[in-house]
């Protein structure tokens, strides 16, 4: 009784604006903040929806930024936090169990004025598949990360059935024979105080998205051909792979930092193929004896390098030794943050050194460049075992930060013959990319599909 009444005061009034409009609700951090703003675009720019965007107040991006879209802030409890949060899974904790009610008095009052056709929320967010249900509202999931980590977190109670959750230090290097390539040390898991947290979260996330209308990836068919396949296997709602999106629109706009512009005019003095670009995301952080084995593993590789230390990556002190710094003088630039994209496409890059975070790894992708993958947590550990084994576009550190292993990865890379040939498989993976966006390529085709659908929610509102 109580939901049809809540959906009956959501009801649009009769003279209200019959243009189509769509809600989008992102996860409010940069790697996830991103792809929903460059899917907001497209479907402004090039399908010609309005746009509503919900958003916590904690991080919202500059509105100044998008004239077109509506942004309609809603309370959280991180924006009243002083100090951030360390711990990734009690920080979302905090965020989904705090903007539950905000979000559903926010959109009940945006159906109240506009014709709206339909709901799109980052995976994460789960109890909105509740609100939208109350509201007879279609959900469309966007899932901000790749197909192959999105499996593996759909198998959690498999991999928990057959016992590989559990005791996971003395069988690290164990092959996962239900996933294969991932091995037990790529289960992609958070480090948090209690690990019944991140099953709770994980499972919520992959049972909401089953039950929405759509489910979406920042990917693309070339790429996760066979992994789409099975997960469309398990998942019965249709399944797009519509990316790479920030070739629509660059990230550049959605940065929470200010992009560093010096990082572009050293590149520009350096020689073509020559620079390794090193950096570890938004959110990745490292204890001050690792961040030491970063930097004489860049020392001793005695490549040039751009690296992005952000505010935060470091628990500690970030401060990098003297005797690193007049070492690297004349072949090494440092930076809090950096116009990533650009950085990809410019010609001096070699390599890309990274923590496999999704967004990253779909920009290096589409400019072939190789890279090395030191993942810390969660989607990361499977990506870069699919950079590493599948794709063999690039090296998987194995054994964490360790100079030595850093030295010789960026040798095998930078210098030999197997470099050349990682090289050469990413120049492939490069013109599949850019393709599947040309008329008739995958991506552009799941794009018209996924148009139509909506199309499909809109006939049937009344
Ligand atoms: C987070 C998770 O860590 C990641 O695993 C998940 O896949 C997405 O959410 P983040 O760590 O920020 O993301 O990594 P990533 O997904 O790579 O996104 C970072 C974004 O910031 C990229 O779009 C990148 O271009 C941009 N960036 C990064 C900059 O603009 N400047 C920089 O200096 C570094």
């Amino acid at each position: 009784m109580a939901a049809a009444a809540a959906a009956a005061a959501a009801a649009p009034p009769p003279e209200v604006k019959r243009r189509r409009r769509i809600v989008l609700f992102p996860l409010p951090f940069q790697g996830h903040i991103n792809p929903m703003i460059q899917l907001a675009h497209i479907l402004h720019s090039k399908l010609g929806f309005s746009i509503s965007i919900i958003h916590t107040k904690y991080n919202l991006p500059n509105p100044s930024n998008h004239p077109s879209f509506t942004f309609h802030p809603i309370s959280d409890a991180l924006s009243e936090n002083e100090e951030p949060l360390l711990d990734p899974i009690l920080t979302i904790k905090l965020l989904i169990s705090s903007c539950t009610l905000p979000f559903h008095h926010c959109l009940s009052q945006l159906l109240c004025h506009h014709r709206v056709v339909c709901l799109i929320t980052d995976a994460i967010w789960y109890f909105t598949q509740a609100a939208a249900e109350e509201f007879g509202l279609p959900r469309v999931v966007l899932r901000t990360s790749s197909v192959c980590s999105f499996s593996a977190f759909a198998a959690f109670p498999l991999l928990r059935d057959k016992g590989y959750l559990s005791n996971r230090d003395s069988k690290m290097e164990d092959e996962i024979r239900e996933l294969p390539p991932l091995k037990v040390k790529d289960i992609p898991l958070i480090k948090t105080k209690n690990e019944e947290d991140v099953f709770e979260v994980i499972e919520n996330m992959v049972a909401e998205t089953k039950k929405s209308s759509c489910l979406i990836f920042n990917s693309f068919q070339e790429l996760e051909g066979p992994d789409l396949a099975k997960l469309k296997q398990q998942f019965l709602m249709p399944i797009f792979c519509i990316g790479p999106l920030h070739k629509y629109i660059s990230a550049a706009s959605t940065s929470f930092l200010t992009q560093e512009m010096s990082s572009i005019s050293w590149l520009d003095s350096r020689a073509p193929k020559s620079v390794l670009y090193v950096s570890f995301g938004s959110v990745a952080a490292m204890d001050e004896e690792e961040l030491a084995e970063v930097a004489w593993g860049l020392a001793e590789s005695k490549q040039p390098f751009l690296w992005v230390v952000r505010p935060g990556l470091v628990r500690g002190a970030d401060a990098l030794p003297d005797e690193f710094l007049s070492e690297v003088r004349e072949r090494g630039h440092i930076v809090k943050w950096a116009p990533q994209q650009e950085i990809l496409s410019h010609p001096a890059v070699a390599a890309f050194w990274t923590h496999s975070g999704w967004n990253s790894t779909v920009e290096a992708v589409c400019e072939g460049l190789p890279m090395i993958c030191s993942p810390f947590f969660g989607d990361q550990m499977v990506n870069s075992r699919y950079v590493n084994d599948v794709w063999r576009i690039g090296i998987k550190l194995e054994r964490g930060m360790e100079r030595g292993e850093i030295r010789d990865a960026i040798a095998r890379l930078m210098k030999g013959r197997e470099g050349e040939e990682i090289r050469e498989r990413g120049v492939c993976l490069k013109e599949k990319a850019s393709l599947c966006l040309s008329e008739g390529g995958s991506s552009y085709l799941a794009l018209d599909g996924f148009v139509d659908l909506i199309s499909s929610f809109d006939e049937s509102l009344v």
